[in-house]
């Protein structure tokens, strides 16, 4: 057998080549591990993300808006699922990354423990939390593990229909009364800085940072990743007469890139450990649809195992008459 080193090199350069690594392909622990815990945590955020937006389901303004959002949320739903369909293929179950997430061990994206207390909070959220998902989840299109990859074509696409549908929220907003002007001024006040958390902590903080650029799983910092956010973003809040709640924020012609400024990271890094303002409303909420749809999951179990004794795989005969 190949001493580990030399499978690890040949690994490297493999995916240094844009290759696609494939659930049967041999990859190092660590880098399965690696893809294990980004996407489970992927897929719990889709999942968590739902929530806040639920939240508004029944009482959007118009018939066409409930529509809309009620898409969305069921579209965030799919993703969570193909990301853990995506996960399962690395040789870990999907209960046992859900039961993670409800015993508060597994991580989901700190910018879903905040409150949604307006309409226009669907806007803010479409807009700039989607906006900042698609950023990153672009380059993911590109990610070397194949099924992550694949999964997220898909979602990217459904992710540029959420942004755009809550940026057209804020643009009628925005010319809209002065009270509904001044409602989405305060969300885009309330979800700018977490929106720009959302990338992580910066690049000198992320300690997974250097080795998932070595595997090819991330394929731009977090850092690069938030500049290209706020350079996108802040002339989309200009055409809608928006202010960014920064005061620090300006065009640098050097750089070409916009100068902002701090992130308060003691904020983020509360969020993330559990301190948010709405942490545990939303475990509740996930632990209380996950008992109540038990039955659920064991009616579809047996009508599944009904179905495959009844159909075969191809060529194999019905279980019943085996041989
Ligand atoms: N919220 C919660 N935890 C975060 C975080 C955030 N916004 N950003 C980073 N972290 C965590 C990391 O998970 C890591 O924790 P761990 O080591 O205990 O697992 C720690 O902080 C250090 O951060 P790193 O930068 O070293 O971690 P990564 O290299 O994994 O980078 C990431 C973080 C950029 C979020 C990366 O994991 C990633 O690209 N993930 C896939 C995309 C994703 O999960 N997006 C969720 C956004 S929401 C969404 O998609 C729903 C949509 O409908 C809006």
């Amino acid at each position: 057998m190949a001493p580990t080193v030399d499978l690890e090199a040949r690994f490297l350069a493999y995916v240094a080549a844009e290759n696609k690594v494939e659930p049967k392909h041999w990859m190092p622990d660590a880098y399965r591990k690696t893809l294990v815990r980004q996407i489970s945590q992927h897929a719990h955020s889709e999942v968590v993300g739902m929530l806040p937006e639920a939240n508004w389901i029944t009482r959007a303004p118009s018939l066409r808006a409930k529509l809309i959002l009620l898409a969305k949320v069921q579209d965030e739903g799919g993703h969570g699922l193909y990301l853990y369909s995506a996960a399962e293929t690395l040789g870990t179950s999907r209960d046992q990354m859900i039961d993670d997430l409800l015993a508060g061990k597994a991580k989901y994206s700190s910018i879903f423990n905040y409150p949604t207390l307006t309409w226009a909070d669907m806007g803010a959220v479409g807009w700039l939390v989607d906006g900042a998902a698609i950023q990153n989840q672009v380059m993911l299109c590109r990610t070397s593990y194949g099924p992550y990859s694949r999964a997220m074509v898909r979602i990217c696409k459904e992710e540029s229909f959420h942004q755009r549908q809550g940026y057209e929220i804020m643009m009628h907003l925005a010319r809209g009364t002065q009270e509904q002007k001044a409602m989405a001024q305060d969300a885009l006040n309330r979800w700018w800085w977490p929106s720009l958390m959302m990338f992580g902590p910066s690049d000198d903080q992320s300690p997974n940072s250097a080795q998932s650029m070595a595997w090819r799983i991330k394929r731009k910092s977090n850092d690069d990743l938030r500049q290209e956010f706020i350079d996108k973003t802040v002339p989309q809040a200009e055409f809608i007469g928006l202010s960014i709640p920064d005061p620090d924020l300006k065009w640098n012609e050097e750089r070409g890139h916009y100068d902002f400024g701090a992130i308060d990271w003691s904020e983020f890094f509360a969020v993330v450990a559990g301190n948010g303002p709405c942490n545990t409303e939303r475990l509740e909420a996930r632990r209380k649809a996950h008992a109540e749809g038990a039955w659920v999951r064991e009616a579809a179990s047996a009508y599944a195992a009904k179905q495959s004794a009844r159909r075969p795989a191809a060529g194999l005969p019905a279980k019943p008459h085996a041989a």
